[in-house]
Formats: C-alpha cells, sequence, structure tokens
C-alpha cells in the first residue's frame, strides 16, 4: 500500500508542500559551503526531499565577522535560540560542548539531526544514537567519517543484509600525504610533515592527526557501523606515524609494500571486536597501497557483497558539505514521510578486543651480529612463541661485524609478537639497537 505522502510527484515541490526549517550551527570551512550548497542545489534537493528548505539561521562564535555568502540576516551568536525552531539542526561546528548540549536539546524538541562531527560521535555516540532513538528522530553522520566518501550510509543501510568480516581503510589524509612524500620523493617525516602544514594539509597543531587519535574516532563509527557494536572512541589501540623513518618506508619497498595509517576493524573468532589504528606496511597488490596524497579510502570485506572500495575525499569543505547535503536531503525527506531509520543499530554485546588478541603479520627489522649461528638463536625465539616466520632478509654491514635482519612472520596473536620481541630485546649478546615492528595488513 502506498500512502498519500509517498505518492506525491517528486518533480517538484508543490506550494502546499511542507516547510523544514533548518539551523546551521557552524560556517566555517564545512558550514560555509553547506550555505552555498543549499543555495545552489535547493531546486535540486527541494524536489527530491518533497518539502521546501527554509534556512533560518547560522549560529557561530563571532557574530561581528562577516561572511561572503551569507546573508548576515541569518548570523546569529545565540545557537540555543535558534535550534529551538529547527525541523532539523546541523551541527558542523566541531568540538565536544557546546555541540553536544545543543544536539541533545534540539532531539529532545522533535528536531532531527545531521552531524560531521566524529569527534563527538567518538566521544558520546551512544549518548546521542539513544536520544536520536528516545525520540524518534534521525541523526545521520556521513561527514563524520572520511569526507565526501559515501561510507556510513553503505555500512548503515545497504549492506544491512549481508554479513561484515573486516573494515579496513585510510581514513585521515594529512598522515597518508605524509608518508605519501615519504615514499615517493624520500622526505624525512619531519619534512614532510612541515610540507603538509605549508599546502593546508595538516592544522599548525597535528598531534591528533599523526599521533592517530582523528583515525581512531573515525575507527569507532566504523567498527560500530560494521559490526553492530557499541565501540567508543577511547576504546580504539591508536599508534602513529612520527617514528616511522625512511629505513622503514625502504624496507616496506624492498617487500614490495607502502607504509600506511591503517584503520582496521574485524570480528574475532569468540565475536569480540578488534579496532585499531596503527601503522602497517601494505602489498602493492592491495588497493589501499594505491590512495595517493590526501585521499582517504575503505575497504570493506563482506561475506556476500565481497570486497568493495570506497574512496575519494576524505577532507576539504566542499567535499565535506556534499555528504552533510545528501544526509540533510534524505532527512528532510524521512521527517515529510514520518519515518526516521535508526542512528545506530546494536545487535551485539560487543565485547572490545584488547590489541594483544589482535592477529597480524609483522615486519620486524632487527640488528644483530654477523657471526654463524645467530639466525638459528632468532628463529628459535620466534618459534619459542609460536610466531611462524614467512621470511628472512639479511643486510651485512659494511665492516662485517652486524648484519640487519628483516624477518616477515605469518599472521599471528599480537601478544605472541610482542613477546618475541621483549625476549630478543633482552638477547644483548647477539642483538643490539632499537628492534622495529610494523604490522603487515592486506597480503
Ligand atoms: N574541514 C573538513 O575538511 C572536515 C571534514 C570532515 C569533517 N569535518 C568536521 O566538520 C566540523 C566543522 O569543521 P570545520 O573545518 O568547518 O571547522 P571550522 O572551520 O573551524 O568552523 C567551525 C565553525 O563553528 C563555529 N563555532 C565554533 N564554536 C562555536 C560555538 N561555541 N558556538 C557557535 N559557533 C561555533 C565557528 O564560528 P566562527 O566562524 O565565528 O569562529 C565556525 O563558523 C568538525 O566537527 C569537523 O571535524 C570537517
Amino acid at each position: 500500500m502506498v500512502d498519500a505522502k509517498t505518492s506525491q510527484s517528486e518533480d517538484d515541490v508543490s506550494t502546499d508542500a511542507p516547510v523544514t526549517r533548518i539551523a546551521l550551527l557552524g560556517c566555517g570551512h564545512v558550514g560555509s559551503q553547506v550555505v552555498r550548497l543549499l543555495t545552489e542545489r535547493r531546486a535540486e534537493v527541494e524536489a527530491w526531499a518533497g518539502t521546501a528548505l527554509e534556512l533560518t539561521g547560522v549560529a557561530v562564535k563571532h557574530p561581528d565577522i562577516e561572511r561572503s555568502g551569507v546573508d548576515p540576516a541569518l548570523i546569529t551568536g545565540d545557537a540555543a535560540g535558534l535550534i529551538e525552531g529547527a525541523d532539523i539542526v546541523v551541527e558542523v561546528m566541531g568540538g565536544i560542548e557546546p555541540a553536544r548540549g545543543l544536539l541533545l536539546a534540539a532531539m529532545e524538541r522533535g528536531a532531527s539531526v545531521v552531524t560531521a562531527n566524529k569527534a563527538l560521535l567518538a566521544a558520546h555516540g551512544p549518548e546521542l544514537y539513544a536520544a536520536a532513538a528516545e525520540a524518534g528522530v534521525d541523526l545521520y553522520f556521513e561527514a563524520a567519517v572520511a569526507g565526501a566518501i559515501p561510507i556510513v550510509r553503505p555500512l548503515r543501510e545497504s549492506l544491512v543484509g549481508d554479513e561484515i568480516d573486516s573494515v579496513m581503510g585510510i581514513v585521515n589524509g594529512t598522515t597518508n600525504y605524509i608518508l605519501d612524500e615519504m615514499t615517493t620523493r624520500g622526505l624525512a617525516f619531519s619534512d614532510a610533515l612541515a610540507q603538509a602544514q605549508e599546502l593546508g594539509y595538516a592544522e599548525a597543531d597535528p598531534t591528533a592527526d599523526i599521533e592517530g587519535d582523528d583515525a581512531a574516532a573515525k575507527a569507532a563509527i566504523l567498527a560500530s557501523l560494521a559490526f553492530g557494536a557499541v565501540v567508543p572512541g577511547e576504546a580504539v589501540h591508536r599508534e602513529g606515524i612520527t617514528m616511522i623513518t625512511p629505513e622503514d618506508i625502504k624496507a616496506a619497498a624492498a617487500m614490495g609494500a607502502v607504509v600506511k595509517l591503517v584503520a582496521v576493524a574485524t570480528r574475532l573468532d569468540d565475536g569480540a571486536v578488534s579496532v585499531r589504528v596503527h601503522p602497517a606496511m601494505v602489498p602493492l597488490g592491495h588497493p589501499l597501497a594505491a590512495v595517493h596524497g590526501a585521499e582517504n579510502a575503505v575497504v570493506v570485506q563482506a561475506r556476500n557483497a565481497g570486497r568493495l572500495m570506497f574512496l575519494g575525499a576524505g577532507a576539504g569543505g566542499a567535499p565535506t558539505a556534499s555528504a552533510v547535503m545528501g544526509d540533510l536531503a534524505t532527512v528532510a525527506r524521512n521527517r515529510c514521510r514520518g519515518v526516521h531509520v535508526p542512528a545506530m543499530t546494536v545487535t551485539q554485546g560487543g565485547r572490545i578486543a584488547a590489541i594483544d588478541e589482535a592477529v597480524t603479520a609483522s615486519f620486524v627489522s632487527l640488528v644483530v651480529r654477523d657471526e654463524p649461528g645467530v639466525l638459528a638463536k632468532i628463529a628459535t625465539v620466534f618459534a619459542r612463541h609460536g610466531v611462524s616466520v614467512a621470511e628472512v632478509r639479511q643486510n651485512h654491514s659494511q665492516t662485517g661485524r652486524s648484519a640487519v635482519l628483516g624477518v616477515t612472520t605469518h599472521a599471528s596473536r599480537d601478544s605472541q609478537v610482542t613477546d618475541t620481541l621483549s625476549e630478543l630485546s633482552a638477547m644483548t649478546q647477539v642483538v643490539g639497537g632499537r628492534i622495529r615492528r610494523i604490522r603487515v595488513e592486506g597480503s
């Protein structure tokens, strides 16, 4: 049966179509582009949504600043007042508070929400998802993960009839740019970072990017969607890229791989969810190895659909605003039809596995004495901890006294590799210097 609302013409918005009032919180890189698209694409979005759209105001921190392309009459410093009359609140201001309080208040009043705020969702997602369910409103957040790339909607809707085995992505453009420059131009980490800052790919304070925190927030959202589990941002194990050296990049190249900062979410045999962000050697044949510059990409392995890849701009005002507009159109349409979609479906208790339980292959680089029997001693330690060695490469020093061993392992539990490395580092008669380990993903 088709009801009167769903059978209405989708070609245009009739004069008696309902008006949807939109409050925009934030008018920075993303918000200003949302305002532009709301003007440029209004007719198409209204026709699709079946409702007229009225931007009732734009809340900012500094209302006295002039903003090109935005009607000054719309600007306000009173975000709390603005959301009172809104049907949909679009939050692109960032940060935790006041964004969290404003969105909770908006939903309690019956407004639907569109947000690009990954930090907020990683920290307070469950509270916000519950508030949306309680109020019977939509909470959409496509732009919170990987900017313009549609990945939230595929995980939340398109693949709901499938079973997801893993999600692996490059979800931070800044670190991908830095690692790509180190790989393709041989730059040191600090030089590549300085270049990223000059070009505007990295913030003046790049900590959240280079230490993996930004990627961890997105990994938490992806894992929650993929596995129907509550994954708080702080539960995501993270390692940044500050320790990656040109030697690591060369070692990766020697084994036909590139170093990437990856976000990985998998389900372990006992159903626990393993979520982590760390640098990894990715074989050249894997689609993520071909993701260059500041681009993002996510590879989803689904039981029935197989391998799916999503690639594109992970940030930037216009690309992110494009994702916000898609959400806005859908939420407006849902409201007209009197429906809402669950923000997050929690189907399992979702024990979050410790990093020790993760199962990955590893590359281990160590400096050893160049003398007979050393290789056997090293191999014995790996074997004692149940870590199977796939390949050993050896580079002799010019003096002939030491050699650099590059050991690639088969997939093993993280704790087994950690135990192996701590035993090796105690063997000071044989092993000297720092032992380096980089996980291998996607082989
Ligand atoms: N930029 C991207 O490429 C990108 C990509 C994906 C997701 N996101 C997410 O999108 C959100 C916005 O990012 P952005 O880059 O557009 O940030 P931005 O350029 O810093 O803009 C933030 C906007 O919010 C306003 N604002 C901040 N605090 C406020 C407060 N307490 N009350 C009212 N207004 C306030 C600011 O007002 P003033 O202008 O007066 O300072 C500004 O207009 C963040 O959650 C971010 O993580 C951004």
